[in-house]
């Protein structure tokens, strides 16, 4: 079990509707030497990796973001949850849809900070459905951006997300791939990913 693991056990709350609070740690109160160890693992997990930024979405993934983008010291850029009104030309776009939220946001990126030059990091807490993930790979490919790598700290693996991220060929790294859950008995089974 790794540290992520680890401490899902010791401090995540199983909800209603699957889902898994992090909030004391990860996604509302932050443990900044764990969002450290999160970003020394993903560096060590792409060493291989020439990358010129990393790019999340808010508003949960922009510090796990600063943290991977520390690691490798480049910038960070985390897409705008936006108001369609405020768009213009200068803005890359995608929509997301939350099923979690039952809502959806238009997603937007300034020209002025993603260029066909740049090889990307998508850094994100949560894959559920991937509709984030979805929308932040098209706007990379707006840009002419490449996608080298994806980091997502906790996927739910029994939602499609991970599976249709993996078929389109993208190199995905999950610290945590939560295979199961249950809100009764509050237990949580992972994903074995030794190899
Ligand atoms: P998807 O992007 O992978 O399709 O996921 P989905 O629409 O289902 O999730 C929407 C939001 O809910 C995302 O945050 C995602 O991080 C979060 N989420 C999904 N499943 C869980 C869960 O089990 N626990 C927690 N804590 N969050 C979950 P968001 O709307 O972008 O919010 P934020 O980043 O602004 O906080």
């Amino acid at each position: 079990m790794n540290f992520l693991e680890e401490r899902i056990l010791k401090d995540g709350l199983v909800k209603e509707g699957n889902v898994l609070k992090v909030d004391t740690f990860l996604n509302h109160q932050m443990d900044v030497e764990l969002l450290d160890e999160i970003g020394k693992e993903f560096h060590r997990r792409f060493a291989d990796v020439n990358i010129t930024k990393v790019l999340t979405i808010e508003a949960s993934g922009i510090a796990i973001a600063y943290a991977v983008a520390r690691c490798f010291g480049v910038p960070m850029v985390f897409a705008k949850k936006a108001k369609s009104i405020n768009i213009d030309g200068d803005m890359y776009t995608a929509e997301v849809e939350s099923f979690t939220h039952k809502n959806k946001n238009q997603v937007i990126v300034s020209k002025k900070v993603l260029s066909s030059d740049d090889r990307l990091l998508i850094v994100d807490d949560f894959l559920a459905n991937g509709c984030a993930l979805q929308g932040l790979i098209s706007i990379a490919e707006a840009a002419g951006a490449s996608v080298e790598g994806i980091c997502i700290v906790i996927e739910k693996g029994f939602q499609y997300g991970g599976r249709s991220i993996r078929n389109l060929g993208y190199r995905l790294e999950s610290l945590a791939i939560v295979e199961s859950m249950d809100h009764e008995t509050q237990t949580v089974v992972f994903r074995d990913q030794s190899e």
